[in-house]
């Protein structure tokens, strides 16, 4: 998944409680490191405690019970694990009434012994793919006085498990299709953390998307580790990938935009390229990692693809989707990397040009085939390719946001600004746009006009009616992207 962007995204949608049975008032506060996959899996988690009395509240030290999804992608990523911890168990000690703390996501997966060892206050670790069974280890962390643990996969039974609870999440919201991961790139603990990969069925997705258009979602973001590995079943035991997916997910009247993420090259298969160019509500927007542009350190990274194969992939999708923006990932300072196999990391960026893109420096992963590898890049050399990396990228960026000013784009309406008056909503390339518009066009598609561009999104008047209630799509050609 594209992680981390949002180093530490706060699940804090306020939901109401619902009271248990006893009519108990408990407070959780989610915290939630990662990519999207763990924003999911935080909701799926205050939506499994509801029945049980529980609200989210946003401040951990008033709340009864604590949980840290946590993401082990890099070593800083995992480390604010121990020093959240460290924060938590002060505030601990002070609350009244007691508090449980819970270790969730992939740290608690890859290291949940560790955790035990290096932090006391921690009653709960549970992985990615057991957090269905939340109620019962706080039940049994209660009886025990702590030290409940659960990291088995058990993948399967967690789907069916929290399909019940869902609850949905706004105008746009995650559905998670695929989990896991067989691919093995040599940097990388995610198959390690989420497991072998598993789709879940075709049924079960298209159930849960009616379930939240019914609600008023109007987007959804397929979820997957690799989620263009997705596969299925469709009417008669027809074999389905995530094209036809898209499509069966596209004829659901109240859903009007789609998107997935994220895909790997080697599975942007051509039934998948076909829903690209002819479902319109599919977004005109692809997060495709490539990672290195130096065919030895792709071969070295175990991506079993070159940097041929993936620009020649790009021209395939560009040909089939004219309007496509593209995303990425890159890794920077893998073991081995030279300056030259960097510089076919920025003449492939150059190549493609990017509307958005993420960039990190190698960080070397416990239990990692890479991490034994020799010819470790030094820290200050990986800084100085990121920098150059990133200079590549955000100019880039920056070009593509300007080439917008001056057109009028279909802007799909979330919530509600900062300013008063202000609504927030999305381009088809997933940038913000900030509009002055009532709060009525909440959950409709209108057109805006960009005119202008913030650091961290578009400015722009809303130039015509909202469609509400209407499969407000626009087509292709109404914004066509530029290419570089
Ligand atoms: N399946 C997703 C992976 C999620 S991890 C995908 O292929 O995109 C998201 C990104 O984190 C990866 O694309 C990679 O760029 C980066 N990443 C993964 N492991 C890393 C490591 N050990 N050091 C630095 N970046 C890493
Ligand atoms: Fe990690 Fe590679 Fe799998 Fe992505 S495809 S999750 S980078 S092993
Ligand atoms: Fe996601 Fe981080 Fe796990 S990126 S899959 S939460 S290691």
């Amino acid at each position: 998944m594209s992680d981390t962007k949002t180093p530490m995204v706060k699940a804090d949608r306020r939901l109401s409680a619902s009271g248990d049975a006893n009519g108990a008032a408990r407070t959780v506060h989610i915290r939630t490191y990662g990519c999207q996959m763990n924003v999911y899996d935080s909701e799926r988690m205050i939506d499994l405690l509801r029945p049980l009395g529980y609200r989210p509240v946003d401040d951990a030290a008033t709340a009864d019970l604590v949980i840290l999804n946590t993401c082990h992608i890099r070593e800083k990523a995992a480390e604010k694990l121990y020093s959240d911890l460290g924060r938590l168990c002060e505030t601990k000690s002070e609350k009244v009434g007691g508090m449980t703390i819970a270790v969730a996501g992939c740290v608690a997966q890859a290291e949940g012994e560790l955790v035990r060892k290096r932090s006391d206050v921690v009653d709960i670790i549970v992985g990615p793919q057991a957090y269905h069974r939340l109620p019962e280890l706080i039940a049994k962390a209660a009886r025990q006085k702590g030290d409940a643990l659960d990291t088995t996969f058990a993948v399967e039974e967690k789907f069916d498990a929290i399909a019940g609870s869902r609850r949905a999440g706004g105008v746009s919201d995650f559905v998670t299709v695929q989990e896991g991961c067989d691919k093995f790139c040599a940097f990388c603990v995610v198959p390690y953390t989420r497991g072998a990969e598993v789709s879940r069925s075709a049924a079960a997705i298209l159930e849960e998307i009616r379930l939240l258009a019914d609600r008023g979602v109007r987007e959804v973001t397929l979820l997957g580790q690799n989620v263009n590995a997705w596969r299925g079943e469709g009417p008669g035991g027809r074999e389905w990938g995530l094209g036809e997916l898209c499509r069966a997910i596209a004829a659901i009247d109240g859903i009007w935009r789609i998107r997935f993420t994220t895909s790997h090259p080697r599975d942007m298969d051509d039934g998948l390229i076909a829903a690209l160019a002819e479902e319109a509500k599919l977004m005109p927007y692809l997060h495709l990692p490539v990672q290195a542009g130096s065919d030895k350190v792709l071969a070295a990274m175990n991506r079993r693809h070159t940097a041929a194969d993936y620009l020649q992939l790009i021209e395939k999708i560009r040909t089939a989707r004219a309007d496509i923006a593209l995303s990425g990932d890159f890794i920077v300072g893998f073991p081995g990397e030279t300056d030259e196999d960097f510089e076919q990391t920025l003449a492939l960026a150059r190549a493609v040009g990017y509307a958005s893109a993420f960039s990190f420096k190698y960080s070397r992963r416990p239990g990692t085939p890479a991490a034994a590898l020799p010819k470790q890049v030094s820290d200050s050399e990986k800084d100085r390719r990121l920098e150059a990396l990133q200079s590549l990228l955000k100019a880039q960026r920056d070009a593509f946001c300007d080439s917008l000013v001056g057109k009028t784009l279909p802007i799909l309406f979330e919530r509600p600004g900062r300013r008063a008056g202000q609504l927030i909503g999305r381009t088809p390339y997933l940038q913000s746009l900030h509009a002055c518009a009532p709060a009525s066009m909440i959950g409709s598609i209108a057109p805006a006009r960009v005119s202008g561009v913030t650091p961290n999104a578009l400015a722009g008047e809303v130039v015509g009616r909202a469609a509400r209630g209407l499969p407000a799509v626009f087509k292709a050609e109404d914004a066509e992207a530029p290419r570089e």
